[in-house]
């Protein structure tokens, strides 16, 4: 070792030894003749002193800088009365310094590390291990590397097996765009990464692991969002024999044990978590990731809206109303901006009413049978704003449910000191894409409801799938399902999904054959490991708790990847790049 202590230990009992530290100089203030160096490393900062009375010494530590690396040898001694930092855990020592070694100097770096200030997130990425050095991306490390810990001796101690999956694998159908490998013993042939380890983890049931657990990287070539990066980390499981809700105590279990760990300043209000229904959420909230955080629910007036006189209510099949108590705490300016953020989530617009006024287009347009109708089913008051959702379920109201989460952080409506957490289950078992054609909801591998079962087959919209989220204060944080461990109720399902048999052949034969060997009932969930950080650290995205994420363009900037390859390579690959 270099060093007899880190910059985060010593206390005034170690006062009168001889120490030796190594670290970076985080800050170098001269006064009275004296040169002060926090000297920093990941445990802390040591306040070390230089006197003048050794001339070399004191001369050399005038020329040290900001995050130069240094090995100091000295006395440690209790600071002077006054002059010790109560927020510092080495507040009460000092080192008075004998001996320096520069261990080596550093350019003055493009950001400063000691300070936390907003600096462009492009420059913290390109310099990403001077990013790491600053308190917050050690705090959100720090705070990862627990939770996983955490995770895996919980999964552990239930008697889950850590099984490695490959990552050079085939396909997926996890329904997002997949990063393709070429092969270069098989020119024209391709891997395929993960964009989970669903099929994996399935075929390990059928080998029998019984309880399998994994904290897998996963890839998606989607679209980047705050909280979705082109590579992910999961913690997932899968289990055989089991039924839905033997997956969701199980890992409801990890979260309980999870949030009282990490952030015991964070009350859970709801235990066990409550279970809400897709169709629930959609139809009280706008959203199959509601925040519980705050009140505010739509109520269905779909039905009083019929004769009310205001087209864009009488001819849709749905419409809902949200009241906001004490609405005039928003301005017309609010109001536009939420409109355009309902537009935004694909409205045609938001319509609004102040009850007691005149103006806006409910208002205007909506006869005094209905105004008087609607302030009844909502219970509005005086000055209470409504805000309106028209057209068809669920997809209407989603640009609701957005405006519900904005009026809540604008109005300060947010408890943030509760974590609510909330089960979204009876997810349904398909969906139509904007081309009109019939896809899984989750993936093709859901099984149906057990009271679906018989019917999803010939109308296949109204089915419900064993398919669950865990949400947590509106952030989904994780999915899964009960599968299906039959081939002709597998093939049923492929061919709603208008998977021919040639296709589910070639693309998953593999799974189809597996299953006729005696593959268990079966289920599993896989939560976002980024989310849930970035939730437990609060931070606004997931970037901030990775520690060599992408940029919001899928964009290495630290290694500078994507690049170009070498050209001998791609001959290698059979590949030719078109340009
Ligand atoms: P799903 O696709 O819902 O399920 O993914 C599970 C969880 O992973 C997180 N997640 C992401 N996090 C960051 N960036 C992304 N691009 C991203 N995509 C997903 C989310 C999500 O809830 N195989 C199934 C699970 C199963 O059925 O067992 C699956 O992957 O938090
Ligand atoms: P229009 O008839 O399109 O001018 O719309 C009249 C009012 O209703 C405007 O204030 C729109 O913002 C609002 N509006 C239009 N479509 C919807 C909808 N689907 N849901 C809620 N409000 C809407």
């Amino acid at each position: 070792m270099l060093r007899t202590h880190t910059c985060g230990e010593l206390r005034p009992e170690h006062e009168t030894q001889e120490v030796t530290l190594c670290g970076w100089v985080h800050r170098r203030r001269d006064h009275g003749g004296l040169v002060f160096i926090d000297l920093r490393d990941r445990y802390g900062f040591t306040q070390i002193v230089f006197a003048p009375e050794n001339k070399n010494l004191f001369a050399a530590a005038e020329k040290v800088r900001s995050e130069w690396v240094i090995k100091v040898t000295g006395t440690v001694r209790k600071r002077l009365e006054g002059a010790e930092r109560k927020d510092n855990p080495t507040g009460g020592i000092e080192v008075l310094v004998q001996g320096m070694d520069i261990l080596n100097e550093s350019k003055t770096p493009p950001f400063e590390i000691d300070q936390e200030k907003d600096i462009g997130e492009e420059v913290r990425l390109e310099y990403r291990y001077l990013d790491l050095r600053r308190a917050r991306l050690q705090k959100n490390i720090a705070i990862r590397h627990r939770i996983v810990r955490i995770i895996r001796e919980y999964f552990h101690s239930k008697d889950f097996l850590e099984v490695e999956t490959p990552i050079l694998i085939k396909g997926t159908p996890e329904g997002s765009r997949e990063y393709l490998v070429p092969s270069r013993l098989y020119n024209g042939n391709f891997y395929v990464l993960p964009q989970s380890p669903q099929q994996l983890k399935q075929l390990l049931m059928i080998g029998g692991v019984d309880r399998y657990f994994q904290v897998p990287r996963c890839f998606r070539d989607e679209d980047q969002r705050g909280d979705r990066q082109p590579e992910f980390t999961q913690f997932e499981i899968e289990m055989s024999f089991v039924e839905q809700e033997d997956v969701i105590q199980v890992m409801e279990g990890c979260f309980i044990e999870l949030t009282k760990q990490v952030r015991p300043d964070k009350t859970m209000p709801d235990l066990p978590f409550p279970r809400m229904t897709y169709a629930d959420a959609m139809h009280t909230y706008g959203s199959d990731k509601p925040d519980l955080r705050f009140a505010l629910k739509f109520t269905d007036v779909s039905d009083i809206a019929k004769t009310c006189g205001f087209n864009v209510f009488s001819e849709a099949e749905t419409v809902k109303a949200m009241r906001i108590p004490n609405g005039t705490r928003l301005s017309r300016k609010d109001i536009d901006d939420l409109t355009d953020l309902a537009q935004r989530h694909g409205a045609k617009g938001l319509a609004w009413l102040r009850v007691g006024e005149d103006s806006g287009p409910v208002a205007k347009n909506a006869g005094t049978v209905f105004l008087e109708a609607l302030t009844q089913a909502t219970a509005a008051k005086q000055d209470d704003l409504l805000f309106f959702a028209a057209g068809k379920y669920p997809h209407a109201l989603e640009p609701l449910g957005h405006v519900r989460n904005a009026v809540a952080a604008k109005l300060g409506m947010v408890d943030a000191s509760t974590w609510k957490y909330v089960w979204i289950v009876d997810f349904p078992m398909f969906e139509k894409n904007t081309e009109g054609e019939v896809g899984a909801v989750h993936h093709p591998f859901t099984r149906p409801h057990r009271e679906d079962e018989d019917v999803f087959h010939s109308d296949p919209l109204s089915a419900r799938a064993t398919a669950y989220d865990l949400v947590l204060n509106g952030v989904e944080i994780g999915g899964g399902s009960m599968r299906i461990h039959e081939r002709d109720l597998q093939k049923k399902v492929f061919d709603v999904l208008n998977i021919t048999d040639e296709d589910a052949e070639r693309r998953f034969g593999h799974m189809l054959k597996a299953f006729e060997y005696g593959a268990p009932p079966h289920g599993g969930i896989a939560m976002g490991l980024d989310r849930v950080c970035m939730l437990f650290a609060e931070e606004p995205n997931i970037r901030e708790v990775i520690a060599f994420p992408k940029d919001q363009k899928a964009k290495d900037l630290m290694l500078g990847a994507p690049s170009p390859a070498d050209s001998t390579l791609l001959k290698e690959l059979g590949i030719q790049v078109v340009q």
